[in-house]
């Protein structure tokens, strides 16, 4: 029966006052795990997850803190992740399960059997080899959601190639960017992209922005994209290519793979994985998190390869424990705003796992999207990428979940690999909000700024206080910059996290409030202020520019940019503001475009020319403002409050 939006927001609000939920008892009794009390040594329980993979040879140290932060696990063990994806669930007479259910944006479909992918991977993998890629050599990806990027990232893992994937929606100045810094011996990417509907020419974009590096291009759109002797296609390569590729036994610390995300500055960091510890804990915290039975479950993970979420649970994650995914190449409102749960009813999804930001777009398409698809094999329902609020919480469990499946909230980062704060569905209450415990063999802790431990209730910052097997390991060729970043603060065995917490009285439940640098979380996805300015002010007719995070009731956070033009013209007009707006979607990507523009004759600085974006963050959220006293000129703050308030610049 339809639900009436007037009744359900009804139930919705008398449900806010339930402060936390119990796991329903079917799921209980079914459930994988059943206690999430943390283990007497950590260390030896991330030792026997590890025993769930296949190891060529095993380790001799389990965990090696001789010289922290520079830890590493499984020392001495040889092990390859393709290997663990494929061939250890073809050997086992699994050949035949559907790995990916693909779906295309035009309802074109692809099922592809772990055989099937075993097949590509191999000959993908000689592929590389018989273009000069060897074990340590970067491979840099840019392919939209098909399942051609699943094979390159896992010929990669499979001759000991690092990959580095760059989410499609990226322009492709910032993949020459993430290829440079890498040093990427060549570029898997595609003719074009499907983009609702139309095409966009990701092959002659590449080309404008790195002339010499060779590329292997997937014929995907045959928009006839401009080939050069350094190029190739792929299906004309995979033809010719050899069937079989043994893959090679690396050692655990070998690396998997670099992705770069956002920091406090203009430059995007090179978060380094390696293979043997990630993989354990992509693994188990997949299977365990989401009590995952490969066997029957259908696993539906709605983020893109190109962000960390993608590699760990579209990718590793689910193929190392032979799980059934699905994989849907286009955006959730296209063709219609049903999309996904017309996937999910078709493929018969079990297990669903997205973020709060799609879900407050849900909620605003309505219920009828949902409603018209028979969800009923759903049992278990995933958020992540930022702190998702009670009222979404509460719609995502009743209207999704039918109002019985339990919702976990799975904290983590790029730099943590995989999950770190969540419940355990089977074993732990919810609490709407609040992502929950570390997981066992975690230890996090909510520390003030000396490093001693707050009180519960008090908010601090989120620390974690042990090495765990899904660490990244270093910053690519930038060992300084790690240190610096996460373990300056409170020395060389507290890691620091960067976001804002506080620990629920009753329980310890962690409430994840937000960053406290300089990155800003819009939909999910992480940014730098320092990256957006640096792209607004690389425009002509900008001299300066200030970027900060608003609150905004969709997308979590918004991109609020305040900009001083060039000369004594700082009247922008709208066409300005459109053209800025371009500007850092050709620099950075779509994603990254400022929600609003504000126009500001003088940036707040202090004495030493620093700008003080905390007071621009204040404007923002409308606060009364902080501290001006150090201000070089305090009337700035009065003309920017008027400037803020008058007009709105710029809007999708
Ligand atoms: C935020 C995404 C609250 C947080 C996997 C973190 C969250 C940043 C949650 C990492 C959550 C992620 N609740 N905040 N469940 N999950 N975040 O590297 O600020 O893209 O530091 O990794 O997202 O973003 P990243």
């Amino acid at each position: 029966m339809a639900t009436d939006e007037s009744t359900l927001e009804q139930r919705l609000s008398e449900l806010l006052d339930t402060e936390t939920f119990e796991p329903p008892a079917e799921f209980v009794d079914q459930a994988l795990i059943t206690d999430a009390s943390q283990p007497g040594d950590f260390v030896e329980a991330w030792a026997e997850r590890a025993k769930a993979l296949d190891w060529f040879a095993p380790w001799e140290t389990t965990l090696d803190d001789a010289d922290p932060p520079f830890y590493k696990w499984f020392v001495g063990g040889k092990i390859n992740a393709s290997h663990n994806c494929l061939d250890r669930h073809v050997q086992a007479g699994s050949g035949d399960r559907v790995a990916f259910h693909w779906r295309g944006e035009e309802g074109e479909e692809r099922d592809i059997t772990y055989a099937e992918l075993h097949a590509d991977v191999q000959k993908f993998a000689n592929v590389l080899k018989d273009r000069g890629v060897e074990a340590g050599d970067v491979v840099g990806i840019y392919l939209p959601m098909i399942p051609e990027v699943v094979v390159a990232m896992l010929a990669c893992a499979r001759i000991g190639a690092p990959h580095n994937v760059v989410f499609g929606g990226f322009s492709a100045e910032s993949v020459a960017e993430r290829m440079e810094f890498s040093d990427a011996k060549l570029l898997v990417t595609v003719d074009g992209a499907r983009r609702k509907g139309k095409t966009a020419p990701i092959k002659e974009t590449v080309d404008g922005c790195m002339p010499d590096l060779p590329c292997i291009v997937v014929r995907h759109t045959d928009n006839g994209a401009p080939m050069a002797d350094k190029d190739a296609f792929y299906d004309d390569l995979m033809e010719a290519a050899d069937a079989e590729c043994p893959a090679a036994e690396l050692d655990a610390e070998h690396p998997l793979f670099v992705l770069y995300t956002s920091g406090s500055t203009a430059k995007p960091k090179g978060i380094l994985h390696t293979t043997g510890g990630y993989l354990t804990h992509v693994a188990w915290t997949h299977k365990n998190v989401f009590d995952l039975k490969p066997e029957s479950d259908v696993w539906f993970c709605s983020a893109d390869v190109g962000w960390i979420t993608g590699h760990s649970y579209i990718v590793y994650g689910p193929l190392a424990n032979g799980a059934t995914s699905i994989m849907y190449e286009g955006a959730p409102d296209y063709p219609h705003r049903g999309i996904w749960w017309e996937c999910c009813e078709r493929y018969g999804a079990t297990l669903f796992y997205t973020a709060p930001t799609a879900i407050r777009a849900c909620m605003k398409w309505g219920v009828e999207h949902v409603e018209k698809h028979d969800l009923s094999k759903l049992r278990l329902l995933g958020t992540v990428g930022e702190p998702i609020n009670p009222k979404a919480w509460l719609w995502y469990r009743e209207v999704v979940g039918r109002g019985e499946a339990p919702v976990v909230d799975t904290w983590w980062q790029t730099e943590t690999g995989g999950i770190m704060i969540t419940t355990l569905p089977g074993a732990q209450h919810m609490r709407p909000g609040s992502a929950g415990t570390p997981l066992p063999g975690i230890t996090a802790a909510v520390l003030d700024e000396e490093g001693n431990e707050v009180d519960r209730g008090t908010q601090g910052l989120l620390a974690l206080r042990r090495p765990w097997p899904g660490m990244l390991r270093t910053l690519f060729r930038d060992d300084d910059r790690f240190v610096e970043t996460y373990w300056d603060k409170w020395g060389k065995e507290t890691y620091l996290v960067g976001d804002a917490s506080r620990q629920e009285p009753e329980d310890g439940y962690f409430w994840v409030i937000g960053r406290v640098d300089d990155v800003i979380n819009v939909s999910g996805h992480r940014m730098s202020t320092a990256e957006i300015e640096s792209a607004i002010v690389s425009h002509p007719k900008v001299a300066e520019s200030a970027v900060i995070g608003q609150q905004d009731e969709d997308t979590g956070q918004s991109v609020a940019a305040f900009v001083t033009l060039e000369g004594e013209n700082d009247e922008g007009s709208d066409e300005l503001i459109e053209e800025i707006r371009s500007h850092v979607a050709d620099r950075i990507g779509k994603f990254a475009r400022p929600k609003r523009i504000i126009w500001a004759g003088d940036l707040p600085k202090t004495r030493s020319g620093k700008i003080m974006r905390r007071l621009l963050r204040d404007i923002a959220e409308g606060r009364e403002l902080g501290d001006v006293t150090t201000l070089r000129d305090p009337d700035v703050m009065k003309e920017l409050e008027q400037e803020f308030a008058g007009r709105d610049g710029g809007e999708d």
